[in-house]
């Protein structure tokens, strides 16, 4: 007969509509290892406390483990009968520790307690199995970057041509918004490394348990210092889930960009045959679906987030139902996070990008103004004449159909005395790269010091 864990004063059982409504093992039993390790942690604060005797204290640790394997080869698995995953995982245990030593195993612990404590643990292996994906991308980035040391490309402000970066330092962005994004998920890691087991339904255990003990068993740093908000709280799961739709937004900036570059008109790069798809009807077409892919997921890893957020406000103290809904979210982002990234490395390291394409597009635009004007700064004229002597060069070569480096020196005279030939040397795309050579500049140097830096990051790991 299913096992509810709250029948007692229930002279009736849940009626299906009811059961099918609150029965969450379809998501939840992805906790159940770490019901069971909390399990195993609290059978021992259970005997220190003098609740369990030795004896017991064996045969629960060996059923827990029996069941435990039981879980992980899936001879053992939820019914359609149980609520969620401890109440499956107490009909487990039950089975094989005999239901007079098993009963003994939920005092001085609700599934308020629990759930909030195992959710954490998933959470935390999760958010560390999204870093290793990140650092994998990472590697992807770095990896471009580094075998394309001197390649230029137009790089942009308002999606118009403004000055030419290094293709490297272009990368080199994408790499440092993510070493935030590893930096932010672990911040909030040592932030969620707390345990609720030991707060029970919301107001603490009578039995003289030890939560710091559970706590350290379980590699978690300390015990919820409040009951209440142990058993209340979710703003871990909303922190994370923040880290994981700002991890989306940052590769759908990336992904964006991937859709533009691999389109004909502008030709910047090539999108591997095993990275793209096909089209049904157009023979012709090759897709850049795992960017779009990463794009379209970032809204749901932003949904997550926003879903989340909405179900905790206004819930009043301490645990409500509502707090189930806390978990589909998160489970959908770390999930959908782990096929998305592996894709879209592979996408990343296997781009092809055309130099030359890059490089002729890099001086385009008139993308070398800024150089003429700081070339005159630098022979002392103030930025404001040295601007506007600039926009006239750029004013001149546009009406005549001239790259800017085509003026004579009779043109650059009388635009402004200063503007000797010698101008020429910044109005090449080289010329103008490496002249930006402060720190965070896109000169090969900065940027190949740049690249050791966040090769030393990824090392450190
Ligand atoms: N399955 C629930 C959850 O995930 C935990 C059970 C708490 N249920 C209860 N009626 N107190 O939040």
């Amino acid at each position: 007969a299913p096992v509810a864990l709250w029948g007692g004063r229930f002279s009736d059982g849940p009626s299906p509509e009811m059961a099918a409504l609150s029965k969450s093992t379809q998501f939840d039993w992805r906790l159940a290892q770490y019901d069971i390790s909390g399990s195993r942690a609290h059978a021992r604060v259970l005997h220190n406390a003098g609740l369990l005797t030795e004896t017991e204290l064996d045969g629960m640790l060996s059923a827990l483990t029996q069941l435990a394997a039981d879980v992980a080869d899936g001879t053992f698995g939820p019914t359609e009968a149980d609520e969620d995953v401890h109440t499956a995982l107490e009909r487990g245990l039950l089975d094989r520790a005999g239901t007079e030593l098993g009963g003994k195993l939920r005092a001085g612990r609700s599934r308020n307690d629990q759930v909030a404590t195992l959710y954490r643990l998933y959470l935390r292996d999760g958010a560390r199995r999204v870093v290793g994906l990140l650092l994998d991308l990472q590697e992807a980035f770095l990896t471009q970057a580094d075998a394309h040391p001197g390649a230029a490309m137009p790089g942009r402000t308002h999606f118009q041509h403004a000055q030419p970066v290094l293709l490297a330092h272009h990368l080199a962005a994408h790499a440092q918004a993510i070493v935030r994004d590893i930096d932010r998920i672990r911040d909030w890691d040592r932030r969620a490394s707390v345990s609720p087991y030991g707060s029970g339904a919301l107001a603490g255990s009578s039995l003289g348990l030890d939560p710091e003990a559970v706590a350290k068993e379980l590699g978690l740093d300390v015990a919820s210092a409040n009951s209440i908000d142990g058993t209340a709280s979710r703003d871990f799961a909303a922190e994370l889930a923040f880290c994981l739709a700002m991890v989306g937004v940052n590769l759908s900036r990336w992904a964006e960009e991937v859709i533009i570059f691999t389109t004909a008109e502008f030709g910047y790069a090539r999108l591997h045959d095993a990275f793209a798809t096909g089209s049904s009807i157009m023979p012709q077409k090759k897709n850049p679906d795992i960017a779009e892919l990463t794009r379209g997921k970032s809204g749901r890893l932003i949904g997550n987030l926003t879903g989340l957020l909405a179900t905790l406000k206004g819930l009043p103290l301490a645990y409500n139902r509502d707090l189930q809904e806390d978990k589909e979210p998160l489970i959908d982002s770390i999930e959908q996070l782990e096929v998305l990234l592996p894709a879209l490395t592979g996408l990343t390291a296997t781009l092809t990008f055309d130099l030359p394409r890059l490089e002729s597009m890099a001086g385009a635009g008139f993308s070398l103004a800024t150089d003429i004007a700081e070339w005159l700064v630098k022979q002392g004229v103030p930025f404001r004449v040295a601007h506007e002597a600039a926009g006239e060069c750029v004013s001149l070569a546009e009406s005549s159909d001239r790259e800017l480096d085509q003026l004579t020196d009779d043109e650059f005279a009388a635009i402004n005395p200063a503007l000797t030939p010698e101008v020429r040397s910044v109005l090449t795309v080289a010329g103008s790269l490496a002249s930006r050579d402060g720190i965070g500049g896109t000169a090969p140097i900065r940027v190949a010091e740049q690249l050791d830096g966040l090769r030393a990051l990824i090392a450190a790991d």
